[in-house]
């Protein structure tokens, strides 16, 4: 069996409110690495579960994820998109892991605890598992490389231990890879427009927190227009953004937006108040999202039935990829 070199493999849950966070961590990255790894871009409708999804909006919340890649830039024709659900490798392949993963591993993910909060016996055990999962996901294709957002390296160490974990308990020389988190970018982590302090995330109670993908030009300008930030202007260096946390993260969006760094930004904007650099940030964010959102609201009012056979077709050509793997994982699990 061939070893891929730089096979990608990532995903997205599909929980709804996609945002500047989801789209500058991860999906825009995505679009990056086509030309040169094989991708394979999945919508984590699995993972979505771990927490109560009402079934016709995870339907909806799915294809939303799908559109979303194609209107970023994803060829669903050269590389692989589909729905996780559609490929039993990836819950049968978590079950052997489960069986080689460690309690106590599970037990510093991070991510659990704020996801359980405080009231943790009452976490379903899929959140739990869940790194578990995504391990699978990626060692279903023996996938090299992981692009994802800062928030995800833990979940990607752990992948690496099961791996690891997988070839020394079976003897398996090198069989699965040990995937390579891609952390890229100046927004590896897009803080909260309300709070700089706080990841930008899906689940926030205010809207003003988060740009999304389904927000209009009038929204964008609004939300940045009430982003927290200082009274002071803008340093003249990256040294000077310590400790403004809200300054460090506009100036973070339109350093990843304007494929630019923040010290080029700042060369720009430096000594300049939010008055000036919101209105172009709120300028630049427009342009670069609003034809993706347009495309995506496009495809959600009248191409679903694309959608759903684009997602079939990913997931046939998934399958086929995952087969033979999970073939060589049974035999050396002893399974007959
Ligand atoms: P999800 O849906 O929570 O997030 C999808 C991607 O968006 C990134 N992200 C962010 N990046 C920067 N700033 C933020 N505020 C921000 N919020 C989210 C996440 O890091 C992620 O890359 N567990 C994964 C989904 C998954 C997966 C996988 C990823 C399941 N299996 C296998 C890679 C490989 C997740 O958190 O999705």
């Amino acid at each position: 069996m061939t070893k891929p070199q730089n096979r990608v493999f990532s995903g997205v849950q599909p929980t709804g409110n996609l945002h500047l966070g989801n789209y500058l961590g991860a999906i825009r990255n995505f679009v990056g690495l086509q030309d040169t790894h094989e991708c394979i871009y999945c919508v984590v409708d699995l993972h979505a579960i771990t927490v109560w999804q009402d079934p016709k909006e995870l339907a909806s919340n799915t294809r939303e994820v799908a559109a979303a890649y194609i209107a970023s830039g994803i060829d669903p024709e050269t590389h692989i998109i589909f729905n996780q659900s559609k490929v039993a490798a990836h819950a049968e392949l978590a079950w052997i892991l489960n069986c080689v993963a460690r309690i106590g591993w599970l037990n510093r993910m991070t991510q659990f605890k704020d996801k359980a909060g405080k009231d943790r016996e009452k976490a379903s055990v899929g959140l739990y598992a869940y790194p578990v999962l995504m391990a699978a996901d990626i060692l279903a294709y023996r996938a090299t490389h992981v692009p994802v957002g800062e928030d995800q390296k833990q979940h990607l160490e752990l992948a690496r231990d099961v791996a690891q974990k997988f070839n020394n308990d079976f003897n398996a020389a090198d069989f699965f890879p040990l995937p390579e988190p891609l952390i890229m970018g100046e927004a590896t982590r897009v803080m909260s427009l309300r709070d700089g302090t706080k990841k930008m995330s899906k689940s926030d109670p205010s809207d003003y927190s988060r740009i999304t993908l389904k927000d209009d030009a009038d929204a964008i300008a609004k939300k940045i227009r009430k982003a927290q930030t200082d009274p002071d202007p803008l340093p003249e260096t990256v040294e000077g953004l310590a400790g403004r946390a809200g300054a460090d993260n506009l100036v973070g969006i339109y350093a990843a937006l304007a494929d630019m760094t923040k010290a080029d930004v700042l060369k720009d904007f430096g000594g300049k108040q939010f008055g000036e650099f919101k209105p172009a940030l709120a300028e630049l964010a427009v342009a670069k999202l609003s034809p993706i959102t347009s495309e995506m609201k496009r495809m959600m009012d009248d191409d679903q039935a694309y959608i759903d056979a684009m997602l079939e077709k990913g997931a046939e050509r998934a399958r086929a990829i995952a087969a033979p793997v999970w073939a060589e994982v049974r035999k050396y699990v002893g399974f007959i």
